[in-house]
């Protein structure tokens, strides 16, 4: 399902969630909203569910207008035909499994052939004999399952996503992220997808859309927002950035070498800090302008020592501040 939303808008009294935006995400496409906690990720999120009200502008779903303010017209959620997965689960803890799932689809007013359609789910989510259970005797992987499964079984065109994983701990995080992935893939869906983890953003996006303040900054594939931001703050954001003008022109660590070649950019520096990350050391470095730069070794270096860093000039970024609105 294409989703295109014009000049969108939305204020809380002084505070302006979400600045004017223009957004196309077409069908199929895995799209990750990324910012820091009150960029307005969640606010954008539940205007397209039909859980806010914008102040101002369009949300098409393929050809129907679901809101406009000019035009008066306000859809409300359970015509919409999305799925919904939060952060926080929300399940009934009354509800077993099995009716959880069926809550969704009678919410959806989509009763035909419910059985077979609750089973699917279930099926889908690999928690197939668990239908009886509540909530409360399932761990927190299997809850967040149900929670998927409930999304799904309404056979949406498109899933938004609401910081689904940060409730779990980092190994089955990791792998409710792959599950999630394949269950979005395997069934088509155009999804939408919120965090503030980069990891998390880079490793499952078709696109990824960086957030500050209400403003999409940049847009673009995982690969360009890391190699190629418009802006300083997306390079800060994701991944980690040396500068070699301030705010201007920056190099990724893993771009550092230890050792020079012809035509390089060379700086002297201090070790200050070693932090051991298992397939390598991260070293902590001071220049001599006092500017701090991290960078990558496969020896352990210690603190003080002095040391010699190499880069080619083609692997520094420069940054070039997009100063027209930007369309995405
Ligand atoms: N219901 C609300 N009432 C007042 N302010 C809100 C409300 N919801 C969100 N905000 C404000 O809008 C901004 C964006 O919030 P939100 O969309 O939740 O950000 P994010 O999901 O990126 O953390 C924040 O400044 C937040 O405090
Ligand atoms: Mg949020």
């Amino acid at each position: 399902m294409d989703l295109i939303v014009k000049q969108l808008t939305k204020s809380f009294g002084a505070v302006q969630a979400l600045q004017p935006l223009d957004l196309h995400i077409r069908s199929g496409e895995f799209t990750t909203l990324l910012g820091p906690s009150g960029c307005g990720k969640t606010t954008l999120l539940r205007m397209i569910a039909g859980l806010e009200t914008p102040d101002s502008g369009e949300i098409w779903l393929d050809d129907e207008c679901v809101f406009s303010s000019e035009k008066g017209v306000f859809k409300p959620v359970h015509k919409r035909k999305l799925g919904m997965v939060f952060q926080d689960f929300a399940l009934w803890p009354h509800l077993t499994v099995y009716e959880n799932v069926a809550f969704g689809l009678k919410a959806a007013k989509q009763t035909n052939g419910m059985k077979e359609r609750v089973m699917d789910a279930i099926g889908a989510v690999r928690l197939s004999g668990l239908e009886q259970r509540y909530p409360s005797q399932l761990s927190g992987g299997q809850q967040q399952r149900v929670a998927f499964a409930r999304a799904i079984a309404v056979e949406p065109k498109l899933i938004l996503f609401d910081e689904p994983l940060s409730a779990l701990d980092a190994l089955l995080r990791d792998e409710m992220r792959d599950e999630l992935l394949h269950l979005v893939q395997s069934r088509g869906l155009t999804a939408i997808y919120v965090t503030h983890d980069q990891l998390e953003a880079m490793s499952m996006s078709d696109q990824i859309l960086v957030m500050q303040g209400g403003k999409v900054l940049q847009k673009g594939a995982p690969e360009e927002i890391y190699h190629r931001p418009t802006e300083p703050f997306v390079a800060k954001f994701v991944g980690k950035s040396n500068w070699i003008d301030p705010d201007k022109r920056m190099i990724r660590p893993e771009k550092l070498r230890w050792t020079g070649r012809p035509g390089d950019l060379t700086w002297s520096a201090v070790v200050k800090r070693v932090s051991y990350l298992g397939d390598r050391y991260e070293i902590t470095l001071e220049l001599e302008d006092g500017t701090v730069w991290a960078g990558y070794h496969d020896q352990r270096l210690q603190a003080g020592d002095r040391v010699l860093v190499y880069a080619s000039p083609h692997d520094t970024h420069s940054i070039h501040p997009i100063k027209e609105e930007i369309y995405v």
